[in-house]
């Protein structure tokens, strides 16, 4: 194990990703943000300069941060935000594998630009030898207009319309806007090269695809290529027959790999990337729909040796192995590489139930958690309060704090959706055994256990009127965060805080730079946002 050392200079910078040019929150002025490609076992240290001219965190989303809680990232609930002008150095060591990004968890700034992927190799990962090459695809949803004034359109008093809906689809941090629109303005590029990936025909080659969206649910595929899943979110999973999809449903903060076989005649094929406008349209929040907005990227898979004349290739008929709902990848099929049953002795159970909250102050609706919508407190994150040991009681209100102190017990969420949207949830400092998902939303008549190879997972979709139950070990004491990753929702309030083995927790001694940073944070309160 080596230890890499990254420096990320947030700045804001202007860039036409989609051919609209927007001021883009960036990292080192890349978006995505540069690749942080590493090692099982390595070690982290990113020290990251905030030149934003607002306040920043910075999250790794899936990893696990065992021991270094106050490395997650997540503003206001495992450290102050880093203000302006200042720098603080992440530093973490990797136990896992697979495919992940990192991102901004303040308030709802990644959806501005700062996202990146995170791609730890293992040499013993399974599949390992079963191809050529290694090939990085990111999705995202994309907004002309900057997060915080789509935001503030949200939660204006008597606001009666629906959640920010994006202008573009993207493929690897690339789109294809239609510059003729009257909306384009000046500043447009109408001709954005797509993202090209080459092939060599009779190799194989591994596809990481991570979405990072703000809100959109992707649906990926390849011409003419199938694609075999390997892997769910840095878990290895079976070669069964059901793991080959032509189209591969991919919601916010999700990640696969997948196997592509350059086994077509030698010719150009599209890459597709379709956001389905239907999922975004549920009507509990979600503007109009706008005809004119594109809602496919296409890149290109390029076989050597073919001209670089455009594609012919037709995509595959929607839906052709996928369910006309939002549900994602059907997790039925999927099974973990090596059997790892969950656990069954539940130690701490929570019954969490997304609600709409009617913010009467405002007289609009936000969401929330059993009836409490969640806001940060950046100045007093939970962490130095565990480790201050303040009371609960003092915070437990607005804090949606869900606590449990057995070690190593098994924590089992049963999560209700009763709305019409979907939300896709994850959780920090763990992956979870997805024991059980289905439609209702009576908890005392859930779909039937699995318990003997459920897939394991940090993200996962809750369609609407649906439940899942999900179980964890309490093996990993902290401060995690549970919420919905549709940025507009959890900056709403869709978030739970668990805290795990806080007797435990509270032993420790807060590091100095928690405190530092929140002082730093203290004395720079003037800046916006
Ligand atoms: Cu990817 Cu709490 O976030």
């Amino acid at each position: 194990p080596t230890t890499r050392y990254y420096n990320f200079e947030l700045k804001v910078k202007k860039l036409s990703p989609d051919g609209f040019e927007r001021p883009v929150w960036t990292f080192n002025g890349q978006y995505p943000g540069p690749l942080i490609h590493c090692n099982k076992g390595d070690r982290l240290v990113i020290n990251v300069t905030n030149n934003l001219g607002e306040p920043t965190a910075i999250h790794w989303h899936g990893i696990y941060q065992r021991g270094t809680n106050w490395y997650d990232g997540t503003a206001g609930q495992t450290q102050c935000p880093i203000p302006n002008g200042v720098s603080f150095t992440y530093n973490y060591t990797l136990e896992q594998s697979g495919t992940y990004w990192y991102h901004s968890h303040f308030v709802t700034q990644y959806v501005d630009g700062l996202v990146g992927p995170l791609i730890i190799q293992d040499p013993d990962d399974p599949y390992y030898h079963s191809y050529q090459e290694d090939y990085l695809i990111t999705l995202s949803d994309w907004y002309h207009s900057s997060s915080a004034s789509l935001f503030l359109q949200r939660v204006t008093p008597h606001y009666r319309g629906f959640d920010p809906y994006p202008d573009a689809a993207l493929i690897s941090g690339r789109g294809q806007y239609n510059c003729s629109s009257s909306a384009a303005g000046s500043h447009c590029n109408p001709n954005v090269t797509p993202a090209i990936y080459n092939v060599q025909k009779g190799k194989k080659y591994r596809f990481r695809i991570i979405s990072t969206s703000a809100y959109a649910h992707f649906v990926f595929s390849i011409d003419n290529h199938p694609l075999k899943v390997i892997e769910v979110e840095g878990i290895p999973v079976k070669d069964v027959s059901d793991s080959i999809v032509k189209v591969l449903p991919i919601n916010v903060g999700q990640r696969y790999s997948v196997i592509l076989n350059a086994n077509q005649p030698i010719t150009n094929y599209y890459i597709r990337a379709n956001i389905l406008e239907s999922c975004l349209d549920l009507k509990d929040y979600s503007i109009n729909s706008n005809s004119s907005i594109n809602y496919t990227s296409i890149g290109v898979l390029h076989y050597l040796g073919a001209g670089r004349n455009k594609p012919t290739s037709s995509p595959y008929i929607f839906p052709l192995n996928y369910p006309i709902s939002c549900s994602g990848l059907n997790e039925s099929v999927i099974r973990p590489y090596e059997d790892r049953p969950a656990p069954t002795n539940v130690t701490d159970r929570f019954l969490l139930n997304i609600t709409i909250i009617h913010n009467d102050e405002d007289d609009i609706d936000i969401l929330g958690i059993n009836n409490a919508s969640f806001v940060s407190t950046f100045g007093n994150p939970t962490i130095q309060r565990i480790m201050r040991r303040e009371n609960f009681a003092d915070f437990e209100k607005t804090q949606n704090v869900y606590d449990y102190d057995t070690p190593h017990g098994c924590v089992e969420i049963i999560l209700l959706n009763p709305l019409n949207a979907f939300h896709p949830f994850h959780l920090h400092g763990h992956s979870f055994w997805l024991v059980a998902s289905g439609t209702g939303i009576d908890p005392e008549n859930l779909t039937t256990f699995n318990l003997v190879n459920p897939v394991i997972r940090d993200t996962v979709i809750m369609p609407g009127k649906s439940h899942m139950v999900i179980r964890y070990l309490a093996d990993n004491p902290g401060v995690w965060a549970f919420h919905c990753h549709i940025e507009w929702h959890r900056e709403l309030g869709l978030v739970a805080q668990l805290i795990e083995r806080p007797t435990e927790f509270s032993n420790q001694s807060l590091p100095d730079f928690v405190r530092e940073l929140c002082m730093q944070y203290d004395s720079s309160k003037k800046q916006k946002r």
